[in-house]
């Protein structure tokens, strides 16, 4: 079944009120490409100015903590992003998994969270280069579909990220035959944890997608999209990578 992709933008920990004029072009590209799904997650400080100056965008955040409220200094919940504007939250990027030492177990909290609230949660998963190189890879990304997908998501709540970590910043990516290896494993996992629902939930390629690898990378069965770090910065990127997705419907 082929599903209607969508291509995020991960700004990270990039840009300020001035490189929200890139939005405009962002925005205009995704009325052109009606055909896709486009959003952008900028900073949590972004996100209200973002919603209101592309309203016709999907905003979203890259984190939400677990619980609704309470004594948890310097987090944010996800009724907080959904009041402020957000309508999806990535959860569990293999940064904060590293950096934040998030478990599988807080990420599937986080992404339930994050559905209760109304978001879409896009919920990482992907192997280290050391993992890959003892030929793990598709365990470990099955073991963290096992503990961080949420049971009750579906294809409108939730979508996956496939994104290997050797991939994100370096400009490497992986060959087309091993993303087609990997996302079919992670549609076999998303159909026993989720049943039917699982042949609906989006799954996308991220690391070190770029306009000129988009359409390779974006052809290959099952993958609905991608999450896009860098070239998501700028509308001169971001724009070719929609209009890659577009191009293949
Ligand atoms: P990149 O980042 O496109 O800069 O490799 C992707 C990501 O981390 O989501």
């Amino acid at each position: 079944m082929a599903l209607r992709k969508l291509v995020a933008g991960n700004w990270k920990m990039n840009g300020d009120r001035a490189a929200l004029a890139e939005l405009d072009a962002i925005a205009a590209a995704a009325v052109d490409h009606g055909g896709v799904d486009v959003a952008v997650c900028p900073p949590f400080t972004l996100i209200a100015p973002a919603a209101d100056r592309a309203p016709g965008l999907p905003i979203g955040a890259q984190d939400c903590h677990q619980n609704a409220k309470g004594a948890h200094t310097g987090c944010i919940s996800a009724a907080m992003l959904k009041e402020a504007g957000a309508r999806l939250t990535i959860v569990g990027h293999s940064e904060r998994r590293a950096d934040q030492h998030e478990t599988d177990a807080e990420v599937r909290a986080k992404a339930e969270a994050a559905i209760g609230a109304g978001l879409t949660a896009i919920v990482c998963v992907g192997e280290t280069e050391a993992q890959r190189d003892a030929g793990q890879a598709l365990a470990i990304v099955e073991g963290q579909l096992d503990g961080s997908v949420p049971p009750a998501g579906t294809g409108d709540t939730l979508v996956i990220a496939y994104e290997p970590v050797w991939a994100i910043g370096t400009g490497r990516t992986p060959s087309v035959a091993d993303v087609a290896e990997m996302h079919a494993a992670i549609r076999a996992k998303l159909a026993a944890l989720l049943g039917e629902e699982g042949a609906k939930v989006r799954i996308l390629y991220g690391g070190s997608v770029k306009p000129d690898n988009a359409v390779e990378l974006l052809g290959v069965a099952d993958v609905d999209g991608a999450l896009v770090g860098g070239a998501s910065l700028t509308a001169a990127q971001f724009v070719p990578i929609i209009a890659a997705a577009a191009s293949l419907g």
